[in-house]
């Protein structure tokens, strides 16, 4: 009988259909659909730390707006992605305990300081230009959920990066020493964000089976490349250099050569030895303590109703 189901399941796929959380699936397939939606529900809220820092800080009313609603904007995509998740069978708890023992990955970018105001922009720039990158091709992942919580989350994504580029042309058509901060946030973030993609395809365990299963449909090298060919050109309107001696673009390739990323540095963040991560996670858990009886309350009034509407 599981045959009978294994090969309407493959057929589903082939034809490129949706699978439902009603419908049968391989355990394999749920299993790496909750690790990858969990985690990148895990990236959205831990990512609103590095740039939560600056609100505060923001240097006018129009920028604090703007970075106020981009910070809400990534709790909902997490709150969105953890509801995708809990459609597969696991829980919020079982989720954030994951998170919080650092048994979960979340997006190694988040494991860098924001030093100055300029890093706001750089992420906004190209921190959500490669979370696009990476997030339209999920609008066509083969499991129903996610597809449809990506289409919302890359429409506001869009304006997240938007923002970011804006708030860097104003940088630059200022001071020299705005323009100087401008280009040292380049030089901190550039290659972080081209590790972002994750490891080169020939290191990626989970990719063969992800593109077998529509969930990957863009391998991570593929999308690296067009995230840099697609970034070159703004880079040159902004006025800063991408610091890669080695970027060139290549006439019969018809796309930029690049050097190469440190692989090592990238996996000491992955395994929790990044600038910033025993920081972020201290901060997640702490912000998790501390909301514990606010869960309590709505639980124990939750219980109230449901005593009261059984009277
Ligand atoms: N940071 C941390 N871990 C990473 C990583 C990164 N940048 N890239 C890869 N890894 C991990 C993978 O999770 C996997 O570990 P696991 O098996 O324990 O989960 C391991 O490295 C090997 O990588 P693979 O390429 O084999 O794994 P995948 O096939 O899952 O590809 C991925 C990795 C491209 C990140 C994929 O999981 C994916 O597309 N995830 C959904 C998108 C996502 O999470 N994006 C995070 C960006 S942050 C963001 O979107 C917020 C925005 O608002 C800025």
């Amino acid at each position: 009988h599981t045959a009978e189901l294994q090969s309407r399941f493959d057929a589903r796929i082939d034809a490129q259909g949706k699978i439902e959380p009603q419908d049968w699936m391989p355990e394999a397939y749920r299993k790496t659909l909750v690790r990858q939606i969990s985690q990148h529900a895990h990236s959205e809220i831990v990512g609103m730390l590095p740039e939560g820092n600056w609100i505060s800080r923001a240097p006018s009313l129009k920028r604090k707006a703007i970075l106020l609603a981009k910070v809400q904007d990534e709790g909902g995509h997490g709150l969105y992605l953890y509801s995708a998740a809990e459609t597969l069978g696991t829980s919020r708890d079982q989720m954030l305990d994951a998170l919080h023992s650092g048994k979960a990955k979340y997006s190694s970018i988040f494991n860098y300081p924001t030093l100055t105001w300029a890093d706001v922009g750089v992420i906004g720039w190209l921190v959500d230009g490669a979370a696009i990158m990476n997030q339209v091709p999920i609008c066509r992942c083969s499991y129903g959920p996610y597809a449809r919580a990506m289409i919302r989350i890359c429409k506001e994504e869009s304006f997240h990066q938007r923002q970011g580029f804006e708030s860097l042309m104003t940088l630059m058509k200022g001071t020299p020493a705005q323009r100087e901060m401008v280009q040292d946030a380049v030089n901190r973030w550039w290659w972080p964000v081209l590790a972002m993609f994750g490891p080169p395809d020939a290191d990626s365990p989970n990719s063969a089976q992800g593109m077998r299963w529509g969930i990957k449909r863009i391998s991570n090298d593929e999308l690296r490349q067009k995230f840099v060919d697609a970034t070159v050109p703004q880079a040159q309107i902004l006025g800063v250099t991408l610091p890669d001696p080695e970027l060139q673009w290549n006439e019969e390739r018809q796309q930029h050569a690049f050097g190469a990323i440190d692989w090592d540095d990238f996996w000491a963040v992955v395994n929790g030895n990044g600038p910033c991560n025993k920081e972020r996670l201290a901060t997640r858990v702490k912000a998790h303590e501390d909301g514990r009886w606010v869960r309590e309350a709505a639980l124990a009034h939750a219980r109230k109703q449901r005593s009261r509407a059984m009277k």
